[in-house]
Formats: structure tokens, sequence, C-alpha cells
């Protein structure tokens, strides 16, 4: 019997990080990982705009998350706790809002902005497609909902970042030549730090960890449930990011 779950929860995790990584490599991103250099300003400034809208609450949605955690103060949450904490640790950059991931990836883009088109990023909320704001909001109101639904939308979250991040940095790879190295080192500070095996850590952290308090079928609809919703946005988010920024290239 303890097999057949384990088993079962196995394979519901790997589909799931399967799922999210066919989204990962969504055509956007196999763009820029081949051919970074079809980025125009005004493109660049719209991917990175929507980026960011995604990327920058990341330790805001796993605190909401958290604090769900807590609330069911059940000693088997504990290690799920841990994980919760030290993901949104890392997020922070463990306190030093200098090194927080958010702080770090603007300055990457900043610094990538300069290097290719000579000028600032222009940061606008004008430039958030509605599919953007879409998957701002319903994450949020996820990782704020039911327990086992944040925990699903976690897995989702934490198994797509990874792919998401690999894609974003070989694109960056490719065009090596033109960074000197002060310029490169900031560029890639961002990639350096998830790129190390933090990023893995994230949702294997949570594969070792959640499994023994989804034993339920109706915690496991709850679970499948906030994967499938959060996969859903994370899709639309990227056809519509792919469609806006295509848009800018002549
Ligand atoms: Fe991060
Ligand atoms: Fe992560």
């Amino acid at each position: 019997m303890f097999t057949v779950i384990n088993d079962k929860n196995t394979k519901l995790f790997s589909s799931i990080k399967e799922n999210a990584s066919v989204i990962a490599n969504n055509v956007l991103l196999v763009n820029w990982k081949a051919y970074p250099l079809q980025m125009n300003y005004e493109s660049f400034c719209i991917f990175v705009n929507n980026l960011q809208q995604w990327l920058t609450p990341t330790a805001y949605r796993l605190t909401l998350g958290l604090n769900l955690l807590k609330n069911e103060s059940i000693p088997e949450f504990s290690s799920i706790v841990d994980a919760f904490e030290h993901n949104i640790d890392d997020e922070s950059g463990d306190g030093d809002i200098e090194r927080s991931h958010a702080k770090l990836f603007i300055d990457s883009c900043e610094t990538i902005s300069q290097v290719l088109y000579g000028k600032s990023l222009q940061l606008s909320k004008s430039q958030l497609n509605i599919e953007t704001i879409n998957l701002h909001k319903h994450s949020i109101y996820l990782f704020n909902s039911n327990t086992y639904r944040m925990l699903g939308a976690s897995v989702a979250q934490e198994t797509h970042a990874l792919p998401q991040l690999e894609n974003l940095y070989a694109g960056l790879c490719k065009i090596r030549n033109q960074f000197n190295d002060n310029e490169w080192f900031k560029a890639t500070e961002f990639y350096d730090i998830h790129l190390d095996g933090t990023e893995a850590r994230h949702a294997e952290d949570l594969n070792k960890t959640i499994w023994k308090i989804i034993d339920n079928e109706e915690r496991m609809n709850e679970f499948r449930k906030g994967s499938q919703e959060l996969l859903f946005l994370l899709n639309n988010y990227w056809s519509k990011l792919n469609i806006a920024v295509s848009a800018q290239h002549v």
C-alpha cells in the first residue's frame, strides 16, 4: 500500500515537472536562447517588464503560503515550513535587500540593456499584458487559498523555475563576447545563485516533504488543481508575451 502511494506521488511530481518544463521551453524563451540579438530595445523592455511582474513577487507568494502552513499548526507540517522558510531566505538574499533575487534580476536586466542598447531600461506598468496581470493576481490568490492547492501551485512554480532560468541564462551566454568581465558578473549573478543547485533544491525540498500530508483524495484533488491552474496561467502568460515581444521586431 505504502509503495503504491509513493509511486503515485513520484508520478504526479514527474508529470508536473514535465508539464512545467514544456511551458518553460516556450517559443519566446527558445527564441531568446537561440537568437538573443533578435530582441531590440523596445521588445527587451516589454520582455523585462512582464518577467519582473512574475518573478519579483516570488518571496511574497511564498510568504503567503508559509502563513497558510503555519495556521495548520500540525507537527507533520514542520518540515514543509522549513522548506518554505529556506526558500524565502534565498529569495530575500538572507535579509540583505541588495542581494534579494528581485533586485539581482533587475540589476542583471539593466546591465544587459546598457551593454546591448546603450540605454537604461524603461520600467512601466503600461507594458504589462493582461495575461501577466492575471498570472500575478491569480497566483497570489492560489498561494493564499487552500493549503493543498497552494502546495500544488508551489510545486508548479518551483519546477517551472529551473528550465525558465536555464533558458534565460543560455540566451545570455550566446552574447558573452559583448560584455566585459565586470558587466558579465553583474549580468549573470542572478543566474549563478540559482543554477548552482539552489533552484533544483527548491523543488526537491517540496518533493521530499509534502507527500506525507497529501494523504487523501480530497487533498490530492486540491493539490492537482493548484498545480494545473498555475501552469495554465503560465502558459497563457508566455504565449501572450511572445506575441507582444514579436510585434516589436522589424
Ligand atoms: Fe530566486
Ligand atoms: Fe525557486
